[in-house]
């Protein structure tokens, strides 16, 4: 599996981190190409990668580490997404209302981007914390929990495997529509900040 992060602000630089730590090499990029995107990796460790957007969206899991009204424009780069999984961190609920009901029409953020990025298999993970909450310390021999929704199983089960080598605790919901509700902005499982601890 290669890995891919588009975003280079708080979301981004966040996961991008995560990565570095745990030594798995990733591509970054954002609207700016290599050369604006070098610094940041430099700042982050040898396994992040600055490259260009055409180059970091040859990763067979990338993140859509952008804002969600630019998920469309990332999504337009490529009319084919086949083979692709997308990671939707996106949240579109602290938009306003009127913004919210063009773009969404009654529909969840995540079954509209879905749709941006044909052939794909998407992926709704690591939009639940502030960054901030999200690289906060974790008492010993506790895992900060992420939840995952996708409605391609094969895919949830990467994202989770992903997300365990990345150091956190995934609990796979189900699909989009489904458990995944419970994980878009404002339902109840989003913004809950839990620990997992191992049994002995
Ligand atoms: N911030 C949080 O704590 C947090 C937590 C959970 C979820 N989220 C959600 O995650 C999403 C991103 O939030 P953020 O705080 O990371 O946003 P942000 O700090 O504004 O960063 C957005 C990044 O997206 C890049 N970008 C935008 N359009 C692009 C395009 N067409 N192609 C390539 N790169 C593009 C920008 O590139 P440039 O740098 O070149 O402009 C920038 O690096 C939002 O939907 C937010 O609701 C945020």
């Amino acid at each position: 599996m290669t890995y891919g992060i588009i975003g280079t602000g708080n979301v981004g630089k966040t996961l991008a981190a995560f990565f570095a730590k745990a030594g798995v090499e990733v591509a970054l990029a954002n609207t700016r190409g290599p050369e604006a995107v070098k610094p940041i990796a430099k700042e982050l460790g040898g396994n992040v990668v600055a490259k260009s957007l055409d180059e970091a969206l040859k990763a067979d899991i990338i993140f859509f580490a952008v804002p969600f009204l630019n998920f469309k424009d990332v999504g337009s780069v490529k009319p084919d997404w086949t083979g692709k999984i997308v990671i939707d961190v996106t949240n579109a609920a602290f938009l306003p209302q009127e913004v919210q009901d063009k773009e969404l029409r009654g529909r969840l953020s995540s079954e509209v981007n879905a749709e941006r990025v044909p052939g794909a298999k998407l992926v709704k993970a690591f939009n639940q914390l502030p960054m901030k909450a999200l690289s906060s310390p974790v008492p010993a021999g506790g895992k900060r929990v992420v939840f995952i929704s996708s409605d391609h199983e094969d895919a949830s089960v990467k994202v989770a495997k992903l997300a365990g080598e990345l150091g956190f605790a995934p609990i796979e919901v189900g699909k989009i529509g489904e458990g995944g509700r419970l994980v878009q902005a404002r339902n109840a499982l989003v913004f809950q900040d839990l620990i997992k601890f191992a049994k002995d």
